[in-house]
């Protein structure tokens, strides 16, 4: 796969471990053709006491991002004393009042979720939102089967006097996905990788994935700015995409490149 050379000083397809918007501003202007990530929102989990400077990620995003480039952003809400905190809908705002179109606004529906509250229901999805920079560039619209196939009598022609003209007519085979994306969470669901469950927050290989085809074609580059066990980065090389990954935890580092080198080693195998 040939490199594309749009990045100054940092290397391509490798992960560093570094805050992301020193990181970033190591990146060109204009030059990332996707980013997939999940930011530490709400303090959900406890990353090792990093900080999170959401403004200023957002705006370094917007800067290295390039006209037409899609950022996907998958995050939820914080229950806290029987209050959403809304932090998602909160960074939604925030990007588009920083210049982002806010082109998606897409479910990740979790197939197995734990009962967690007594008097809501359980909830089972977090937002994907699908930011671009002006109009995408590149959809790929992902396909799933349709249930009937085959020949119909298909209404061509309804005309003023009311009187459907029925024709033979070819069902299609295949329709374009909605945007609510089903996954199967935990080992087995979202990665066979034992070791990327060190992370408390993994989001599932095939959400990356199918973003990654979604919306970039192989050669482009792909960033996820806050990789935690480097599932974005993963699927971005498995499908022949060149990617950056950062992440301010040594351990989440370590962890991102040893799913990488499995990765490498299944290459192997395959040959
Ligand atoms: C929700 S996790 C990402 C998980 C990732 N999508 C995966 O599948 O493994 C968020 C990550 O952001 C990292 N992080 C927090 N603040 C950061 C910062 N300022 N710069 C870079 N990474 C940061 C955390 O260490 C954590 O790994």
């Amino acid at each position: 796969m040939e490199t594309k050379n749009l990045i100054t000083e940092l290397p391509l397809n490798e992960i560093h471990c570094t805050d992301c918007v020193t990181g970033m501003q190591k990146i060109a202007n204009d030059s990332i053709d996707l980013v997939v990530t999940s930011p530490p929102y709400d303090n959900l989990r406890d990353y090792n006491g990093y900080q999170f400077d959401f403004e200023h990620i957002a705006k370094e995003i917007f800067r290295v991002i390039k006209k037409g480039g899609v950022v996907v952003w998958v995050v939820g809400d914080k229950v806290k004393n029987g209050n959403r905190s809304l932090t998602s809908l909160k960074h939604a705002l925030y990007f588009q009042e920083i210049g982002f179109n806010v082109h998606d606004i897409m479910i990740y529906e979790k197939k197995n979720t734990p009962f967690m509250r007594s008097n809501a229901y359980t909830n089972c999805y977090e937002f994907m939102f699908v930011f671009s920079k002006g109009s995408p560039t590149t959809f790929n619209p992902l396909k799933t089967k349709t249930i009937r196939q085959g020949k119909e009598k298909l209404v061509a022609n309804k005309k003023a006097d009311g009187i459907n003209n029925k024709v033979w007519g070819e069902l299609n085979s295949e329709k374009t996905l909605t945007n609510i994306w089903q996954y199967a969470v935990g080992l087995g669901g979202s990665t066979n990788d034992k070791i990327a469950f060190q992370h408390t927050a993994i989001f599932p290989e095939k959400l990356a994935k199918d973003h990654i085809l979604s919306w970039t074609n192989e050669g482009d580059v792909v960033l996820d700015p806050m990789c935690g066990s480097g599932t974005t980065c993963k699927m971005a090389k498995a499908y022949k995409r060149n990617f950056i990954g950062f992440d301010i935890s040594e351990e989440y580092v370590g962890i991102a490149k040893e799913r990488i080198k499995i990765l490498e080693n299944q290459f192997l195998l395959d040959l």
